[in-house]
């Protein structure tokens, strides 16, 4: 059986995983999992505006004005306002297109409907695994570039944006122990705050693979 693992550590640095709600985490910066309008949404966007309050929104705003919309794979930063963290670094991942599922067949003459995969799904056909990696490499570049030293992140493009959690927990664990395996980085911490235990134990899953390779090696 496969041994649950729920932390690493690489180089100087801690990574690890656990279920809870991001809002409520006392790390330097918590990472949102945003839109490019920036003005808030559903899931986790809606609940770091709620909990950390209108200053965010403000500042939103501003850079919005500034830079226009947040295109896919960057990442921007913000006061926390009333939340623990002092800053939320908003990114926006990838909306998952990589499926060929034909679900809506109401209007075609045709008696039957084939629901085929795209033989390329895992993949994700449209960018998807390169923009999801750079969300969350720009975001743990925007901690550095401000001296930050711990960084919690959600699982980023897995609820609306319908990533399939186990092909996304590969790419956020494999981006980030990659980008903080470089020595000299401000990063001690990162932790992948999970709402479910589904998401969870997906994440777990590749953490202990990771583990398991890394001491082979
Ligand atoms: N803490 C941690 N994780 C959370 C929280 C929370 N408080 N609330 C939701 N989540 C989880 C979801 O369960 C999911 O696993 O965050 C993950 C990402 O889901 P979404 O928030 O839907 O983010 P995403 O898939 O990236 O879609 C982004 O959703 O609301 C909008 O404005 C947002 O349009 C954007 C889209």
């Amino acid at each position: 059986m496969e041994k649950r693992i729920t932390e690493m550590h690489i180089n100087q640095a801690k990574l690890s995983i656990i279920q809870g709600d991001i809002t409520k985490q006392a790390t330097d910066a918590i990472v949102n999992a945003a839109n490019p309008s920036l003005m808030g949404g559903g899931g986790v966007d809606g609940a770091i505006h709620h909990a950390g309050g209108s200053a965010i929104l403000e500042e939103c705003e501003q850079i919005i004005a500034w830079q226009g919309r947040l295109p896919t794979g960057k990442a921007v930063i913000t006061t926390g306002g009333n939340l623990k963290a002092r800053f939320v670094i908003h990114t926006v991942g990838p909306i998952w297109r990589g499926s060929n599922v034909i679900s809506a067949w109401g209007g075609s003459s045709a008696k039957f409907v084939i629901h085929a995969p795209d033989p390329i799904w895992h993949e994700g056909n449209k960018r998807e695994p390169e923009l999801l990696a750079s969300a969350y490499r720009e975001s743990l570049k925007l901690a550095v570039e401000n001296n930050l030293t711990s960084i919690s992140f959600p699982s980023i493009s897995t609820g609306a944006y319908g990533y399939p959690v186990d092909e996304a927990a590969k790419v956020a664990i494999i981006t980030v122990a990659s980008f903080i395996k470089v020595v000299g980085t401000s990063i001690k911490e990162v932790v992948f705050v999970l709402f479910d235990s589904a998401t969870f134990e997906s994440y777990s899953s590749v953490l202990g693979k990771i583990a398991g390779k890394s001491k082979q090696a």
